[in-house]
């Protein structure tokens, strides 16, 4: 009697009659042996075939299967210390799902990445794609698990939002029936209403920037969770984003070994990712660029060689506090000491990986607020249900946002954020 299994759980069927369903990844053939590499979506395994221990048959049948065909694959699990799964299964019979056509366009050699992008609907079956999302499921789950830990209520924003939410030179219009609306760039200020009836909740979802800009870190469509709590304020804002940060990277470190490995992550800097972490002004951080030669001043914002430079010079990712108000959006609390500035920060990760975290205490003052909108232009009737926020039982507030696949890209060390998603959106990529 056969088993079935699947190659994530092999460790429990060790010298036992197995059968899983996969696809034929790679072969080679010595005569008398043939070596399949096959794949099931949970890990890669080698079957070895002997001719004298299989039909005619089936031993012709293998010969013949093209990459990526389906098949059936019964025989022994064998403990196999030469490979890395350290099990191989010696195989009794092999059954043909589908002949795969044989222009299979991705080989075993190398490819160019935007003929793998083209073809991304093929490319996340190979190993090391495979293993990322696998990451990103993983992240994803102990995102969930952390705030559900905490006491934080899952609450979801519309996609579709009559207004800005995040600046208003970066939006996708859509035609709603007639009616000029957007998709949203953040959940964050449906979260603000949602806070005020659970006091701590988060969002997690897509949200869309229709931003021209082709750098290694921007998407034009990216997922990001927004937690935002009531009576919170800067400094405790940021004490809830280390730890969770802490734990995301701690818990994928160890329950995601195998795939990091895959993917060579040396993982002694995440090792160091534990809370607190090291915090610099705005304007001390103007300053050690200006010290280090840099061209910049007070005012501007930070480009990537700025964001790597300040990160370097940590062991720990890294707060930036304390931006000039002028620089951030308009719901940001002014610091009662320096209006001139915010009550709000950016997580920088290390390694070169930048932006994870944008977060701020909220401005909970009615009139603050829309003298704040008023100066940005923003009409106050589409949001008056975000006015209303601060009339009936105003609190202080802190939220932030963190970017899934950014944060994806750092804990996987994958050198282009594109590969951190299934189907990634950016400006010259809207297939598959
Ligand atoms: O700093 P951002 O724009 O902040 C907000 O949208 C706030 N409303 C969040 C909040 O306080 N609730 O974006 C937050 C994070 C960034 O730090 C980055 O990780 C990610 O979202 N992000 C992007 N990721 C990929 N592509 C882009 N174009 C991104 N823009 C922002
Ligand atoms: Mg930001």
């Amino acid at each position: 009697m056969y088993k079935d299994m699947t190659i994530a759980k092999v460790q429990d069927f060790e010298g036992e009659q197995v059968r899983i369903k996969g696809w034929l990844y790679n072969k080679r053939s010595s005569g008398k042996i043939q070596f399949l590499q096959i794949r099931d979506g949970s890990g890669f395994i080698q079957g070895v075939m002997m001719k004298k221990h299989v039909s005619e048959e089936i031993f012709e049948l293998c010969k013949t299967l093209s990459q990526e065909s389906s098949i059936e694959v019964l025989g022994t699990l064998q403990k196999d210390d030469r490979s890395t799964l350290g099990f191989e299964i010696f195989v009794d019979e092999v059954k043909l799902i589908h002949l795969a056509d044989e222009d299979y366009p991705i080989s075993l050699k190398e490819h160019g990445t935007d003929f793998l992008m083209e073809n991304r609907h093929l490319w996340m079956r190979t190993p090391k794609q495979n293993a990322i999302l696998r990451i990103r499921d993983e992240i994803n789950f102990t995102i969930r698990e952390f705030f559900r830990n905490e006491g934080f209520i899952l609450t979801e924003p519309p996609i579709i939002t009559p207004a800005s939410c995040e600046g208003t030179t970066d939006l996708f219009e859509i035609d709603y029936f007639g009616e000029k609306v957007y998709l949203s760039q953040t959940g964050q200020l449906y979260a603000e209403a949602t806070a005020m009836a659970f006091n701590k909740v988060y969002t997690f979802g897509p949200t869309f920037r229709a931003e021209k800009s082709k750098t290694r870190k921007h998407m034009n469509e990216f997922w990001m969770v927004e937690p935002e709590m009531a009576f919170v304020d800067f400094e405790e804002n940021m004490k809830v984003q280390e730890n969770f940060v802490e734990y995301v990277v701690q818990k994928v470190i160890k329950t995601m070994k195998r795939e990091l490995e895959v993917l060579e992550r040396d993982t002694t800097a995440l090792e160091r990712v534990k809370a607190p972490f090291p915090r610099i002004t705005y304007t001390d951080a103007i300053k050690m660029l200006q010290e280090a030669g840099y061209e910049i001043k007070w005012g501007d914002d930070f480009g990537a060689p700025h964001e790597t430079y300040i990160a370097d010079r940590y062991e720990k990712p890294v707060f930036i506090t304390h931006f000039p108000a002028s620089m951030k959006a308009f719901y940001m609390q002014p610091d009662p000491e320096d209006s001139n500035v915010i009550l709000g920060s950016d997580l920088i990760a290390p390694e070169g990986y930048g932006e994870i975290i944008g977060g701020s205490e909220r401005i909970h003052d009615k009139d603050l607020l829309l003298e704040k909108m008023e100066k940005e232009g923003l009409p106050t009737e589409v949001y008056q249900w975000y006015i209303d926020l601060r009339k009936y039982g105003s609190v202080p507030h802190s939220g932030f946002g963190l970017g899934l696949e950014r944060t994806v890209s750092w804990v996987c060390g994958i050198d282009h954020i594109r590969q951190s998603i299934p189907f990634a959106r950016t400006l010259n990529r809207v297939y598959p």
